[in-house]
């Protein structure tokens, strides 16, 4: 399986409750690697441009309100297969469909505020690394 990298974000409702590094403990012992990493408190701009892909559906002003209300930690996640081992431990979107031992399982607070994003394809990948970091601040 080849080595590729994903985009990861710790969202506001877990940076608030302190879970950085709980969070990425877990994306360690899932077998990802930090290989990139800031604490970042994302503009309105940022978070529009970032969910640009959402932006008819109607959770839009809500979700950008949200990702712009506190502290965030977006990184490059490498390991095999990044995209798929990292969303396996995300789990599902709702944290009440997510499965036992995934990470919005354990810490999400809802829909909304389910403590990770990641990214669903290793071509929005790029994009979204390349959003937030310059090819030197990626170090694998
Ligand atoms: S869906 O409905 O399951 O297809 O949603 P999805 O495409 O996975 O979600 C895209 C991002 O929108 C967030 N989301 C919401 N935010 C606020 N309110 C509601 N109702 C809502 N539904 C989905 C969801 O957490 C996704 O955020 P990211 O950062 O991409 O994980």
């Amino acid at each position: 399986m080849a080595v590729t990298r994903t985009f990861s974000i710790i969202k506001p409702d877990a940076t608030r409750r302190n879970l950085t590094g709980a969070i990425t403990k877990m994306l360690e012992e899932a077998g990802l690697r930090v290989v990139a990493s800031k604490r970042i408190h994302m503009t309105r701009d940022q978070a529009e441009g970032f969910y640009a892909v959402h932006k008819k559906r109607p959770f839009f002003g809500e979700l950008c309100d949200f990702m712009t209300s506190g502290p965030v930690v977006v990184q490059v996640l490498e390991g095999e297969d990044a995209v798929k081992r990292n969303r396996d431990v995300m789990g599902a979107t709702n944290p009440a469909d997510a499965a036992e031992g995934t990470i919005r399982k354990t810490f999400a607070e809802g829909i909304e505020a389910n403590s990770v994003h990641g990214s669903d394809s290793e071509e929005n990948a790029k994009i979204e690394i390349d959003f937030f970091f310059k090819p030197e601040e990626v170090v694998g």
